[in-house]
């Protein structure tokens, strides 16, 4: 009996005994587990808690954390971990690590475990190791031998008893959501094992046959399964109710909303440009084949001070401007893998005038300046350069943490590289050095200084890689597109003229002096001005709105730009971003033929399905109004909403069209709907359709050609549930998306 035998093994590497970490009574850790906590104020014996029992209280300071170590590692012996906590909500996130080679695994926030932990009573968390909390996926293999309780900036106060690892983990047989998908299509996920030949549907009060078919179980959410079935009826507006049955009854019931009449025109397209779908910092070149992507920046606040000699940076105001060994170190093979993965390199090239010494120096020692406002929970003697009233401590000598930089320096760094990078910006959001770089460049940065800067790196990055194409000035925002840190007196002392046109003029002039082209694209970084920081229904749905600011002319941006405007400017139409025609427009005016790109933008939620909805939205605006280039900031996690969009337009070799379709709709809602079209070859089209409603959406788009599509689609009513099938489009078929669920349709 070969399988039994395989079965019994399998289930052998769960079948041992569990084993307890610390259970109430003992006053103690059970033998073989060693206290390795830091920072916290930590009672073994506590019986301050709910109801007297016996835990390990913890006052943890900014992140800090109790941490429990196994003298014999528990690497992957388990299939989980439980245990009971109590706290007001602390602000806590779970991790594994490992002493013999310091791998950690990701951070799993308490808040997505249970965001009902009180300091009254207990709540019992149970942790699957093979479907980790959020979209953690399954503990990966490693030498695990500590359990951390880490706290937030803030720290945390709580108290956890009863700590056991599980030797098995029993899922219970449960249906998760059964929704309405494209003509004819349930999808329905569910956990454990269910009876899957329960399920029946009816459609206003009529029993509709039903086809099962296909089940998915991603391998990297092995307990969110998917389940399609075909309906014998196309489904119709009404009623539509799906009950579950067995030992996991459920009934999931929905209004189908009226028609929504629109249609696409294939003869009309224009080029979507593939370099919109790029990613800051991927992880690994399996990321880049599952997301697809195509430009990797090596970007952000920690690379201006990035020496590449010694493979050192410092991190400025993100964090104590200490400086540190670079992430990745080494931007020359960094180059060589993204590359190898097939994706193109944007590379920034610092521009001021310091970069990083060493991996330990720091500029603000509190042995120097002993009144600073904070210091680094993990370096008391590193503090942010920040006096209690808001004033900037006075750099000390650059010299302690810095040594000097110049363009000749960054020829010899550009012209040794063995692998050439495809893009190169200017340093990062220079505009703003006097904040994130006070240490190195206190004063506010100019319009002239900043050209200046972006005219001698430029005309060095094109003498000693002729190829490369140079973005600049990858600025921050909004405010910094127009004025200076030096404030309208620098455009007053410019002819009153804004900041980025005034700068696409100066390029064209440096270009014509130079006899070419020094800037092939305008850099800009995009972040939504509007405050969605309460992640409330209202603001979940202004996030999902506020994509509108990408291109129409009439949607007042909701946050200061739509109220306040600086009499300095001279922008036309200043309340409404309309971001991308506006940038064309101005490129047209001031230096045409410059492209654009927006080498940093966010969904202002990474890890809400909204965010991952705004991204798709996001995606296929870019496309549609001809972005350039694009790279979201910062790493995407592949399995979290963020990445999931990227993997709806391009995962694992399954492409969205590259030439965008007109697609006209007979009302307008982009406040709740947004619908992409394309084709690669003129005939058979792609689809996106992101509904961004909490109510389902029933399409009537004409010309879309009969036959077979494949579907792929991610979020609705179970969370993050994602996969892909195959269905058959008629040549009426209406197309029902579910509330929060964005779907990707591609004729075979
Ligand atoms: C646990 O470790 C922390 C950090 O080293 C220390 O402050 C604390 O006193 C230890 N607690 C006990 C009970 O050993
Ligand atoms: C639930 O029902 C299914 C189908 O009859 C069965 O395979 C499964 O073992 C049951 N699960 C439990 C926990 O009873
Ligand atoms: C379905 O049945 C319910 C209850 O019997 C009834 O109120 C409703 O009007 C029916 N709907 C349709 C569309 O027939
Ligand atoms: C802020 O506080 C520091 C340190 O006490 C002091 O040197 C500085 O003058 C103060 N700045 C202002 C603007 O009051
Ligand atoms: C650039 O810096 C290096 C190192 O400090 C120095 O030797 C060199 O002269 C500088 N080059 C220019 C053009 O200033
Ligand atoms: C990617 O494609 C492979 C091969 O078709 C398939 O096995 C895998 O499940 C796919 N993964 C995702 C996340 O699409």
């Amino acid at each position: 009996m070969m399988l039994g035998y395989v079965a019994l093994l399998a289930l052998g590497l769960l079948a041992g005994a569990d084993e307890t970490v610390y259970a109430p009574g003992s006053g103690a850790l059970a033998p073989g587990w060693e206290n390795w906590s830091w920072s916290s104020t930590i009672d073994f014996a506590s019986t301050a808690g709910p109801g007297g029992v016996e835990a390990i209280s913890v006052t943890a300071g900014s992140y800090a954390a109790l941490s429990l170590f196994d003298e014999t590692a528990f690497e992957n012996k388990f299939a989980g971990l439980r245990f009971d906590i109590s706290g007001a909500q602390p602000d806590l996130s779970l991790s594994f690590s490992s002493s013999t080679d310091s791998d950690s695994s990701a951070s799993f926030p308490l808040t997505a475990m249970s965001s009902a932990v009180t300091a009254t009573g207990w709540t019992t968390i149970t942790v699957d190791f093979g479907n980790l909390p959020g979209n953690g996926g399954v503990l990966p293999a490693d030498s695990w031998d500590r359990i951390n309780f880490q706290a937030g900036g803030n720290g945390a106060t709580f108290s956890v008893t009863n700590i056991v690892l599980l030797s098995e983990i029993i899922v219970t047989p449960k249906f998760l959501s059964a929704e309405p998908l494209a003509g004819n299509v349930i999808a329905v996920t569910h956990q454990g094992a269910v009876d899957l030949s329960q399920v029946s549907v009816k459609l206003n009060n009529a029993t509709v046959a039903l086809k099962q078919g296909t089940t998915y179980s991603p391998a990297d959410t092995p307990a969110l399964t998917i389940t399609y079935f075909t309906l014998s009826k196309p489904i119709v507006p009404g009623s539509l109710v799906i009950t579950t049955g067995g030992n996991a009854t459920g009934t999931f019931s929905h209004t189908i909303p009226a028609l929504k009449y629109g249609t696409i025109n294939i003869a009309n397209v224009k080029d979507i440009s593939s370099d919109i779908y790029g990613v800051n910092f991927p992880t690994d070149a399996d990321a880049i084949a599952l997301l697809g992507t195509t430009v990797s920046r090596w970007g952000g606040n920690a690379v201006t001070a990035y020496n590449p000699f010694g493979q050192f940076t410092n991190a400025g105001n993100d964090w104590y401007f200490e400086n540190r060994v670079a992430d990745p170190p080494d931007a020359d093979a960094w180059i060589g893998w993204v590359s190898g993965a097939q994706s193109k390199s944007l590379l920034t090239i610092p521009a001021l005038d310091w970069v990083s010494k060493d991996a330990t120096s720091y500029s603000y020692p509190k042995s120097v300046y002993p009144d600073q406002v904070a210091y680094d929970p993990y370096n008391a003697d590193a503090g942010n350069g920040q006096f209690a009233n808001g004033s900037w401590v006075a750099p000390l000598p650059q010299t302690n943490v810095y040594e000097p930089w110049n363009t000749s320096l960054a020829a010899q760094w550009l012209s040794g590289l063995t692998h050439k990078p495809d893009i190169v910006t200017v340093d990062n959001e220079i505009e703003i050095a006097s904040n994130t770089h006070q240490d190195m460049h206190p004063d506010p940065l100019s319009f002239d200084e900043e050209l200046q800067r972006v005219i001698d790196t430029a005309t060095m990055a094109k003498s000693v890689l002729p190829d490369v194409q140079v973005a600049a000035p990858s600025t921050c925002a909004w405010w910094f597109y127009w004025t200076s840190e030096v404030g309208y007196a620098d455009n007053a002392a410019h002819d009153n003229q804004d900041f980025l046109p005034w700068f696409l003029a100066q390029m064209q002039t440096a270009s014509t002096k130079a006899g070419k082209r020094l800037l092939d694209y305008l850099d800009i970084h995009y972040y939504y001005a509007a405050d969605t920081s309460a992640n409330d229904a209202a603001a979940k749905a202004l996030r999902l709105r506020m994509t509108k600011s990408l291109w129409d002319p009439d949607y007042t941006d909701e946050s200061y730009i739509g109220t306040s405007v600086p009499a300095q400017w001279n922008e036309p139409n200043p309340n409404q971003v309309w971001l991308i025609p506006r940038m064309k427009q101005l490129i047209g005016q001031h230096y045409p033929g410059t492209k654009l790109s927006i080498s940093e933008w966010s969904s202002t939620a990474d890890t809400d399905i909204t965010g991952g909805l705004v991204t798709v939205d996001q995606l296929g605006i870019y496309g549609r109004e001809g972005v350039d280039a694009a790279t979201y900031w910062g790493t995407v996690d592949t399995k979290g909403p963020v990445g999931l969009a990227f993997w709806l337009f391009r995962g694992n070799g399954t492409h969205f069209g590259s030439k965008s379709v007109q697609v006209n709709m007979a009302k307008r809602d982009e406040d709740v709907l947004g619908v992409y079209a394309s084709t690669s070859d003129g005939k058979k089209p792609s689809l996106v359709i992101v509904n961004k409603d909490v109510v389902p959406v029933n399409l009537a788009i004409s010309n879309i050609p009969a036959g077979t599509y494949f579907l792929r689609h991610f979020g609705g009513a179970a969370g993050i549930a994602k996969w892909q099938t195959t269905i058959t489009v008629s040549a009426n078929s209406n197309l029902v998306v579910p509330a929060y669920t964005a779907v990707f349709l591609q004729q075979q």
